[in-house]
Order: structure tokens, then sequence, then C-alpha cells
């Protein structure tokens, strides 16, 4: 294959309660639907509430399960709970080895490794890392091994936090350390990655639209698919919208493009909480 188009989606925190995240859910699904991509990536958040709803992380499953590509898939706080960070309070609920097994069963593995026109693409569950739950290192000693097959090929890697804000030194403020992979296991994945070709970072997880370069290094991070946190409750760092990333990879190039689905809909986070609230 001389070419690979991979389309992103992120953050669709879907559950049967919410028809405006299912309804921006099923523009995306047209999009895909007409594209025929070779292949969906779900950065996380692929559930509304993992860990106390079950029936969330089946329901998103049958949605996407309906799409006519194959999907991958790696977990996001919403599906599997959250990493303790080195400052700030910590997140809540915190990640557990139950709920990763929960989205393994119901989802698809949660970490993956592949080749396809010339690149090594990587999906890494982020969520563990710091959490001393036993599948941190092993997935820290799967890693070392995946990156060691890239074996000169440019690397693609997807992961739900992206892994800082604008420079790997970035200072980790408590207001904002949940927003990132923390430390001390961002250094060690700079590091781990040091040695290959990684050209590519996409993430989820923030609800903005940004890409830029750092270095050799494209930092792609793609909008939720479902809703928008509006300014009262997020700073702004990009552009806040819904919408989707697709990219092609070839051997000598990455075109990316930013993309909304026809109909997919700019829904604030204030109309989901309503939703929520007027249920209990
Ligand atoms: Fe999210
Ligand atoms: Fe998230």
């Amino acid at each position: 294959m001389s070419e690979f188009r991979l389309t992103q989606i992120s953050d669709t925190h879907l559950g049967r309660r919410f028809p405006g995240l299912i309804a921006n859910f099923h523009r995306v699904s047209e999009h895909i639907d007409a594209n025929r991509p070779d292949l969906v990536v779900n950065t996380g958040d692929v559930s509304f509430d993992g860990p106390t709803s079950r029936d969330d992380v089946e329901f998103a499953k049958s949605l996407h399960a309906a799409l006519p590509v194959d999907c991958r898939y790696i977990p996001g706080n919403h599906d599997i709970g959250d990493n303790p960070t080195a400052i700030g309070p910590a997140p809540k609920p915190r990640v557990t080895e139950a709920h990763r097994q929960q989205f393994r069963d119901l989802v698809g593995e949660d970490h993956w490794s592949f080749e396809a026109a010339g690149w090594r693409f990587i999906g890494l569950n982020s969520l563990v890392m710091n959490s001393g739950l036993a599948f941190e290192a092993e997935q820290f000693d799967w890693l070392a091994a995946e990156i060691a097959r890239a074996n000169g090929k440019p690397v693609a890697l997807f992961i739900h936090k992206p892994l800082f804000l604008n420079r790997p030194d970035d200072p980790e403020l408590p207001e904002t350390s949940i927003r990132y992979v923390p430390q001390p296991a961002r250094t060690r994945l700079i590091e781990m990655f040091g040695n290959v070709d990684l050209r590519l970072i996409a993430s989820g997880h923030v609800h903005q639209r940004r890409d830029f370069s750092f270095r050799h290094m494209r930092h792609v991070w793609a909008p939720s698919a479902g809703f928008k946190i509006n300014d009262a409750r997020q700073d702004r760092i990009a552009l806040k919208e819904t919408g989707l990333v697709e990219y092609r990879f070839s051997r000598d190039s990455l075109e990316v493009r930013h993309v909304r689905a026809a109909g997919q809909l700019d829904i604030d986070i204030e109309e989901v909480l309503a939703q929520l609230a007027g249920e209990c």
C-alpha cells in the first residue's frame, strides 16, 4: 500500500442519554461512509463515563461497530479513569485495571502498533502512566520493542493526552497538570522516542483543534467530535469547534486536513451537562 488514509476522531463521549452527541456522531459517520478511509482511530473519551456506566461503553462501541471501515481505539480518562500527577489535586476517578479491562473487553485493544505506507503507527494508553498499575511497566516494555521495530521508518504516535503545551520542558502547573501527559512519564516517553523519526503526535482530550510543530515533530490536537468547552470553563489555547482530522500517509509525505462533517454542530458543554442534570 503506497498511501494510507486515516481519519482521527476523538472525545465522542457517547451515551444513550445525549441525543446531541449522538447526532454529531451520525454526521461524522456519514462523512466517514462517504470518504471510506483505510482506518478510523478514536483517540479516547469514546464513551461518556466508562467508570460508572458500562452501558455508555457498550453503546459507544455499537455506534463505532456500525461504521463501514476498520476502527482502532485508545482510551481516555472518561473511559477508564485518570492518571495521578506529581502536583495538583488527584484527578477523579483514578484509573483502575478493572476499567482498563472493561474497555478492552467492550471496545478493543488499548495499545497497538502496525505498519502501513512505510510508516510505523503506535497507539498508547496514556492514562496508566504514573498510575503504578502493573500494566504501566508492561506497556513501556512493549513500547521499547515497538520503537525498535520502527528501524528507520517515520513514526506516528496516537495518544489521548497531548505530551505538552508548547515545549517538552514546559513547567507543570497545578491547574493544567491533568491536561498533558504528566511528569515523569512525559520525559520518559520523549527520551524513548528520541532515537526514532517521530514525525506526528496525534492527540485529543483538550477539545480544541490545534496544529503546530516543535523541532521536526508535528503535534495535531483533534477537536472533540461531540462538544466544545466554553471559555468560562477552560482557557482558550486554539480553535474551539467540533470536527475531525484526516491524514494521508505515504513514504515521502504526510498531509493533514482539518475537517468538519456536514451538519456537525458546535454543541457547548453546558447543553451536555443540562441533559445530565435533567436525567437525575
Ligand atoms: Fe474529552
Ligand atoms: Fe479526556
